[in-house]
């Protein structure tokens, strides 16, 4: 059966940094503590009159430029984000109407960090079952949108950004087994309290700052090493693969110290796990789309390569995926 692959991918990341010697001045944080103890350096943050549906277009036209193919090719849209422009219309019928991708199905996900690896995993079933040709997928966060510019446990963890694929059916590669999770019980570890049904927004919950993300980050930071482990060993064996086989790891970039705890436990020597969160700290579903882009731009990955997406995130989820490129 033919698969899915990837023909076509794009970012666009804003151009305004926010570096760690800007954070020093905003609360009580050093460039030492941050380096130390996340891997960050800067951060990009969208203009005030940019949306994430802005970030997202942009990626998008990139992708599809790079996979020669025209906004009327596209059968679906999907977007996976947390920081939507509003709760409806969803970013993808924004992208789908500036696109004039006018053939195209377009829905959201949220799946937070792991969106983009869930995304991934939903167009791979309609081009594989045949029900659609082409699919973009994108991940596009404004993350700033839901920062508290006053918690030093958050702010200085979070960016802006967007990345994108395009797939459609290919001769040969593609998407080889994808591995996706859930635990709904430690949902309270990471959320955005207010602005939702339970609590819409009233001068309570805005004095009360329940419209910024909320993180316990040390009890995740156990859970995610552990997670991220379990997700990559069940998708290579689901995959029949062993580490061997795979050219470069490309995970969530939330901390660059789970990250290497992950790579440790799985025996993985560093220079096979791909890392940006340098220049863009944790960017949700974007993090996973734009490192991915990059590697592929920078040339860490080229044709024939076999990479290995592993994410978690709020949720909690998880999910992991190998590509052929
Ligand atoms: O994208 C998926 C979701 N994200 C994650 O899963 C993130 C997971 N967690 C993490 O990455 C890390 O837990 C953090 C980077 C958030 C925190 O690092 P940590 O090594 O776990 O630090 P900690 O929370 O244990 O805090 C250690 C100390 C505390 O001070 P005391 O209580 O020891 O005096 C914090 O108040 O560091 C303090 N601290 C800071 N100090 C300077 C917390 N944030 C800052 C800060 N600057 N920005």
């Amino acid at each position: 059966m033919k698969k899915a692959g990837i023909i076509g991918v794009g970012e666009y990341l804003p151009k305004r940094i926010l570096t760690n010697a800007d954070l020093e001045k905003m609360v009580d944080t050093s460039n030492e503590w941050i380096v130390s103890r996340t891997g960050i350096k800067e951060r990009r943050l969208a203009a005030d009159n940019e949306a994430t549906s802005d970030l997202a277009i942009k990626a998008a036209r990139e992708a599809l430029e790079n996979a020669h193919l025209n906004p009327q090719d596209l059968d679906l849209i999907i977007v996976a984000t947390i920081t939507p422009d509003m709760a409806f219309p969803s970013v993808a019928s924004i992208v789908e109407n500036f696109l004039l991708a006018k053939k195209a199905a377009a829905f959201d996900i949220s799946a937070a960090c792991v969106g983009f690896v869930y995304a991934l995993s939903i167009a791979n079933q309609f081009i594989v079952r045949g029900t659609y040709k082409n699919a973009l997928v994108i991940g596009a966060e404004k993350l700033s949108a839901i920062t508290d510019w006053k918690d030093r446990n958050t702010c200085v963890l979070l960016g802006d950004g967007a990345g994108a694929c395009v797939l459609s059916k290919v001769e040969s590669g593609g998407i080889i087994s994808a591995y996706l999770g859930c635990d709904g019980s430690k949902g309270e570890l990471l959320n955005l309290p207010a602005g939702g049904s339970r609590k819409p927004a009233s001068h309570e919950t805005v004095d009360n700052r329940l419209h910024y993300l909320k993180m316990q980050g040390n009890e995740l930071f156990k859970i995610a090493v552990k997670i991220m482990t379990e997700a990559a060993r069940t998708v290579l064996r689901q995959a029949g693969l062993t580490f061997k086989d795979i050219d470069l790891i490309i995970p969530h970039q939330a901390n660059s110290r789970i990250i290497m705890a992950v790579a440790k436990r799985l025996g993985i020597p560093e220079d096979k796990i791909y890392l940006n969160i340098e220049k863009y700290g944790n960017m949700s579903s974007a993090s996973t789309a734009t490192a991915l882009v990059e590697a592929v731009k920078d040339g860490r990955v080229k044709k024939g390569d076999t990479i290995l997406l592993d994410a978690f995130g709020a949720g909690l989820v998880w999910g992991a995926c190998v590509i052929d490129l």
